[in-house]
């Protein structure tokens, strides 16, 4: 846990590890998720209201930090029908690349701040 999340190996001249970069995930996450997940990710975006599974409150540490972050990255890749959840959870396979996918799954970790 807690291995993908953080600010990533930024200052080295070449990191081969590249983890979850918070300023980039912020960025997509404010351009294209908080419609629905809310800005503070509690679900409680304008979309999100009118959907019959309203999208989950991320702060809650009990509820997401169980889930695994290959989980959560499988959701923002594929949708959530994908993984059996709501098929309101769009799949965004064709948006992002898998490295900017890691830096949503560091971002929507970091609202549970424990
Ligand atoms: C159209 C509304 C909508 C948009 C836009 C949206 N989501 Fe979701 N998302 C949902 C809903 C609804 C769920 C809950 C599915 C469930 O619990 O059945 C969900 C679930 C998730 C989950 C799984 C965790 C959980 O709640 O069970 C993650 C992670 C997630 N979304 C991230 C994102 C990211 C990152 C983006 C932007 C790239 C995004 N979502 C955009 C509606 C949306």
């Amino acid at each position: 846990m807690g291995k993908m999340s953080g600010q990533g190996v930024m200052g080295g001249k070449e990191s081969t590890v590249r983890v979850g970069d918070l300023t980039v995930g912020k960025a997509s996450f404010t351009a294209f998720c908080a419609s629905c997940h809310g800005y503070s990710g509690k679900g409680d975006g304008p979309a999100g209201a009118t959907l019959k599974t309203r999208p989950r409150d991320f702060t809650d540490c009990a509820k997401m930090t169980p889930m695994a972050d290959a989980m959560l990255f499988n959701v923002i890749k594929d949708g959530g029908a994908a993984s059996s959840l709501s098929g309101d959870m769009p799949p965004w396979k064709d948006a992002f690349e898998d490295p900017e996918i890691r830096d949503l799954v560091a971002y929507v970790r970091f609202f549970c701040k424990k």
